[in-house]
């Protein structure tokens, strides 16, 4: 059998890891990220691929990608998070599908201003981890591998 493919969709900014507030996001970059989801993958015996974007288009394309290759998803919607109901929607086609869609944010947006403490695409997930830095993705990935 195939070991099971997850699709690891950074919103935008993203890119920026690294550069970008890293008092509250990190010193490391996304290929640091994405270097560490594929070695968690590979324990976990999936085969991960890390993407980013900054348009919202195109995130809204991969989720349709992943319902039409029955892929699992961890998402960091980042800003998308707060406003995009296009987003939203593709989300919830995903675990429409009865596809796991885990959303992970770096930081605890709780706990910072108050706009980022809405998530439109929380009710669509099939569960959010938030505040753990680059290994809510390891969780995100454990979670999927966990839970049926
Ligand atoms: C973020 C939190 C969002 O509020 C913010 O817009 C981001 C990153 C996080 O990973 O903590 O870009 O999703």
């Amino acid at each position: 059998m195939s070991s099971q493919r997850v699709m690891v969709v950074n919103g935008p900014n993203l890119g920026r890891l690294g550069v970008r507030d890293p008092e509250v996001y990190g010193h490391d970059n996304l290929e640091k990220l994405r270097t560490l989801c594929e070695q968690w993958g590979t324990e976990l015996g999936f085969e991960v691929e890390v993407r980013q974007s900054d348009d919202e288009a195109e995130v809204i394309h991969w989720m349709h990608e992943a319902v039409d290759k029955s892929l699992a998803v961890v998402l960091n919607p980042a800003a998308f998070t707060h406003y995009s109901y296009g987003l939203a929607d593709a989300a919830s086609q995903v675990t429409d599908a009865g596809l796991k869609l885990i959303e992970v944010h770096i930081s605890n947006p709780s706990a910072r201003e108050a706009f980022r403490r809405r998530s439109v695409i929380s009710p669509v997930a099939t569960g959010t981890i938030a505040g753990f830095g680059f290994e809510g993705y390891h969780l995100a990935l454990r979670a999927i591998a966990a839970v049926e």
